[in-house]
């Protein structure tokens, strides 16, 4: 995978706003899957989970769509003032909300993406139908990706995991499979795909690099071999 788009922003800008695996080359990935997602200009797209942001930048500056960056750990003033330093704040609203508690109207957007974040909140069987499907137009996408495991691990949870991450933290953490299972019940969208991102090495690698104390404590566990379990997994699903 080449990041053709994401190469083209200032590496440090990335490194100082990461909140886990290199969120732009997932999404870039993400919309680079065929037949999947089609962003055009105009589009109203839902950035869910947005931490600081860097999705909701480049979903905004590569697709010209409108982005409501939204997310409960970074305040909307935060993220105002870095779309502002970009020169981008006339395409992106940002909001702090809780995904359960979503202040948009039925059927507003054309697409909902969430990078790295919908396994903090959306692990309830019907979540998605309550929460996150109204939202969405007839026809429009719902587009996930998480950090996950090749094969669900709970009930022997491997040493190297815990060298960074306690079993709470790793309850998140799920396979393509069990993702499946999951959103495959939904009776308001209809699952497209679910499979898992060849960027893996390359997006936490980035990660790793960072000053960030959460990337600091993550680097025990991948530099002990965590890495063999860990993938990155993607879901789209059509709102019926
Ligand atoms: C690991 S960070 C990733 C942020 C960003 N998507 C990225 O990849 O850089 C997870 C994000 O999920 C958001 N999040 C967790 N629970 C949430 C909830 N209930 N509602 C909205 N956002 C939530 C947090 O605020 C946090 O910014």
């Amino acid at each position: 995978m080449k990041y053709t788009r994401s190469q083209t922003y200032d590496r440090q800008f990335l490194l100082d706003n990461m909140m886990g695996p290199n969120a732009m080359k997932m999404l870039e990935e993400l919309t680079e899957l065929p037949g999947m997602l089609e962003l055009k200009p105009g589009m109203r797209v839902l950035d869910l989970g947005c931490g600081r942001g860097l999705t909701s930048i480049f979903l905004a500056k590569e697709f010209g769509v409108q982005v409501f960056a939204t997310d409960l750990w970074i305040t909307a003033s935060e993220n105002f003032a870095r779309f502002k330093e970009a020169g981008i704040d006339q395409r992106i609203i940002p909001i702090h909300a809780d995904a359960a508690d979503l202040p948009y109207a039925d059927e507003y957007f054309d697409a909902i993406i969430s990078i790295d974040a919908y396994h903090y909140f959306g692990r309830v069987e019907g979540f998605v139908d309550e929460k996150i499907a109204p939202l969405l137009k007839k026809g429009g996408k719902l587009a996930i990706v998480v950090p996950g495991l090749k094969k669900d691990i709970h009930d022997n949870i491997p040493p190297e995991m815990l060298l960074s991450w306690n079993a709470e933290a790793i309850e998140t953490l799920r396979s393509p499979e069990w993702w499946r299972n999951l959103l495959s019940k939904s009776e308001r969208l209809e699952l497209q795909a679910v499979g898992e991102l060849e960027g893996f090495r390359e997006c936490w690698n980035d990660w790793l690099q960072c000053d960030n104390e959460y990337a600091i404590g993550d680097r025990k566990a991948m530099e002990g071999g965590a890495g063999k379990y860990m993938d990155l997994v993607y879901v789209i699903a059509t709102k019926r």
